[in-house]
């Protein structure tokens, strides 16, 4: 059994990272929030997994690309955040994530700005990079799929199906 799973978030500035994480730990949207939040850990009895779930925030304002890197190789799985009423957000943090062959998670946030799905975009990027364990539309701001992605996450971690997985290259 793993002794626990490191989430972290990446994705551009404003997509709604830090927003996730807090809507998340208090139930509601906040209307504020920092730009990047504390390290929070979830403790097992009240995860789904019954596994201690560390959640890591990233932000371009505050970290550099170092800490960026170091917090890659740190992590079990990485949530790449986007919003989906701007997909050109989707991209960018992609070569960094594939490089590392760990778990990817995409996440289309602020879908309660949009009458549409993203699956469209998304799907072409999920059948070329087999890292991709999957991928979930989400809103901070409606509370909707946030327990959902968190537990994508950890499942991705515990349940590994992708081929690319390398499990003896963690902890
Ligand atoms: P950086 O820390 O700068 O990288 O940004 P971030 O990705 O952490 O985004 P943050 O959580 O600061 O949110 C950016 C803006 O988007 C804020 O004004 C949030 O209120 C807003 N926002 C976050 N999630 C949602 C959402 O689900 N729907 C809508 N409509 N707005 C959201
Ligand atoms: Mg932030």
């Amino acid at each position: 059994m793993r002794k626990d799973v490191r989430i972290l978030l990446v994705g551009e500035p404003k997509v709604g990272k830090t927003s996730l994480i807090m809507t998340l730990v208090s139930e509601e949207f906040p209307a504020v929030v920092p730009y990047r939040a504390e390290e929070i850990t979830i403790p097992a009895d009240v995860t789904p997994e019954r596994v201690p779930t560390h959640i890591v925030d990233y932000s371009e304002a505050e970290q550099t690309d170092e800490q960026l890197y170091q917090e890659i190789s740190k992590a079990n799985v990485i949530c790449i955040v986007y919003s989906v009423n701007n997909k050109n957000y989707l991209c960018s943090p992609f070569t960094v994530c594939v490089c590392f062959r760990v778990p990817l998670i995409l996440v289309g946030n602020k879908s309660d700005l949009v009458e549409h799905s993203s699956m469209e975009t998304v799907l072409p990027i999920m059948n070329k990079y087999t890292e991709i364990e999957t991928c979930v539309e989400c809103s901070a701001k409606n509370l909707k799929n946030i327990s959902e992605l968190f537990y994508y996450a950890q499942k991705a971690v515990l349940h590994p199906t992708g081929p690319l997985y390398c499990p003896e290259k963690k902890e």
